[in-house]
């Protein structure tokens, strides 16, 4: 018997106009889920987005045969995948069972329907669509900082149930998670409940919608494993990269014109979140903790890129951000600016995606650093509705998926929080050193970079969606627009006990242009330069 998870039903409160009104509250499924055969379901890119997937769920314990049935819609289920199942023990003691299946040979941009099961369990079904290759439009959405939706869990709140209702609303291809997921290290002996918390909370969309992780601070679980990071490891199956001890940790993959990069920042910030929240006897700060591999792997994934005629776009997303006024938030990291900038200038990034600080802010286009500052991204063009990437990047901190704490407080005394000037004040709070603990940043800039803030001190939260215009014809115009939605808090009706889901707000825009790279003879270097002659 196949129980079915209708993705229509789970939007059962969407009205004519398109708003979320209503859904069930689903920090109470942990306990319907654990009558299930499979819990926790989501699925991944495998390498090559277009081709493969990876199903992942969660089961109570050890079951025969775990494995995916694979069907088209309307065409009935053929093909079986045998799931490998991984088995973690946490630092309490608790043992986690996932089943992981990898369906390789699919077709690209299509949609398959599969059922996850194991002997004598029901099983339960969902979609997923496979990347679209070549040129074609396709939208991308993006937070981080989303915690496990269960308000009885430390930084979680009912907002996340609103997130993940928002994210299948506005139905991308992917969804880029910057990190920091479901805070089970702040939860220190519940970290499993907490992490089933966060995976069946985000069921519903990631079923049937990649959610694709970058690593934050808080995946570093004390305890469980040499970086803190065996939950995340155990859990995710992701694009590889080569390496044995770090899978997942950081990879790349491509959905038509776009390459995308998730990074993990705990390898080269300053700042000292250190897992701590064991106490300082048990704290994990891994800044360097892959000898540069992971550098390397950034440099040679865009270098490739550079001469991949195929791509147009490079959106790189990751936890930490190197731009943030945040006051209340932690701040920029001159880290990230050492290890990352330069490659991003080099070959091109068009867009840096962040969380960490659960608030909204959009840097200008910069390219290059301020003499005599930290690294400072130097600002070359104030254009905040169209931007030229080929000329500079926009760095843009999204981190308001739905926690119970906001950092939208910016430094400064410009009310108007319009571009900054020397008569504002705006600043930034700089960790300049390493092992600087988080929230006392040990310097300050001048946030010259910083174009567009949410000053909404009522809630952060919020999501970036992103739109794909590939353009018409060999070196036309492509772009990506892009809209910032917040939300106000999520609420229970007392009536009925569900979740009230408020309906996103737009609140900011613009629009990334360059030139398509096929236009050009040699890389994508090449037409940034033919780009500027054409200008
Ligand atoms: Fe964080």
């Amino acid at each position: 018997m196949t129980q079915l998870v209708s993705r229509r039903g789970f939007l059962g409160g969407v009205t004519a106009s398109g708003l979320l009104l209503a859904g069930p509250a689903f920090w109470r499924q942990p306990a319907i889920a654990a009558t299930q055969s499979a819990s926790q379901i989501h699925i991944t890119f495998g390498d090559d987005a277009a081709t493969e997937m990876h199903v992942s769920w969660s089961t109570a314990g050890s079951v025969s045969r775990p494995r995916v049935r694979l069907g088209t819609p309307g065409g009935g289920f053929g093909l079986e995948i045998p799931a490998e199942t991984v088995t973690y023990v946490d630092y309490y003691g608790v043992e986690t069972y996932m089943q992981h299946a990898r369906i390789r040979g699919l077709r690209p941009a299509s949609t398959y329907v599969y059922s996850v099961l194991s002997d004598g369990a029901a099983g339960v079904q969902g979609t997923f669509t496979t990347a679209p290759v070549g040129r074609v439009p396709f939208r991308f959405t993006s937070f981080g900082d989303i915690g496990s939706g269960n308000p009885s869990w430390s930084k979680s709140s009912i907002n996340a149930i609103t997130a993940t209702n928002q994210i299948e609303q506005f139905n991308p291809v992917v969804h880029l998670l910057n990190g920091d997921l479901s805070y089970a290290n702040v939860n220190q002996q519940s970290m499993p409940a907490v992490w089933a918390d966060f995976a069946n909370n985000t069921q519903p969309s990631a079923m049937n919608t990649p959610w694709m992780p970058a690593l934050g601070n808080h995946e570093v679980e004390a305890g469980n494993g040499p970086l803190g990071y065996l939950s995340y490891q155990t859990r995710y199956r992701l694009p590889g990269n080569h390496s044995r001890s770090f899978q997942g940790n950081w990879y790349s993959y491509q959905v038509g014109s776009v390459l995308f990069v998730s990074l993990d920042n705990n390898d080269v910030v300053y700042a000292n979140d250190g897992g701590a929240y064991f106490g300082t006897t048990n704290a994990l700060y891994i800044r360097g903790y892959s000898g540069g591999l992971q550098e390397q792997w950034l440099e040679r994934t865009l270098q490739q890129a550079n001469w991949d005629p195929s791509v147009d776009w490079i959106v790189a997303y990751m936890h930490q951000p190197a731009m943030s006024s945040s006051s209340s938030g932690s701040g920029s990291d001159l880290g990230i600016r050492q290890s990352w900038f330069p490659l991003f200038y080099k070959y091109g990034v068009d867009l840096v995606l962040c969380g960490h600080d659960h608030d909204y802010e959009r840097s200008f286009a910069v390219r290059g650093t301020d003499p005599g500052t930290y690294d400072r991204p130097t600002v070359v063009s104030f254009d905040t509705t169209e931007v030229d990437t080929s000329e500079g990047l926009v760095h843009i901190v999204l981190g308001g998926g739905g926690t119970s704490s906001h950092d939208d407080v910016y430094e400064g005394t410009d009310s108007a929080y319009g571009p900054w000037s020397p008569a504002n004040g705006l600043i930034s709070q700089v960790y300049t050193e390493p092992g600087a603990f988080k929230a006392v940043a040990d310097s300050s800039e001048d946030a010259t970079w910083s174009a567009v803030r949410d000053p909404n001190t009522t809630y952060p939260w919020g999501v970036g969606v992103f739109d794909v215009d590939p353009g018409r014809f060999a070196g036309d115009k492509t772009s990506i627009s892009m809209t910032y939605y917040h939300t106000p808090a999520a609420t229970i009706d007392s009536a009925t006990g569900n979740i009230v889901n408020p309906a996103p707000i737009a609140y900011d825009s613009f629009t990334a242009v360059r030139r398509r790279r096929d236009g050009w003879g040699g890389s994508r270097m090449d037409a940034r330069k033919a780009s500027a002659a054409h200008a």
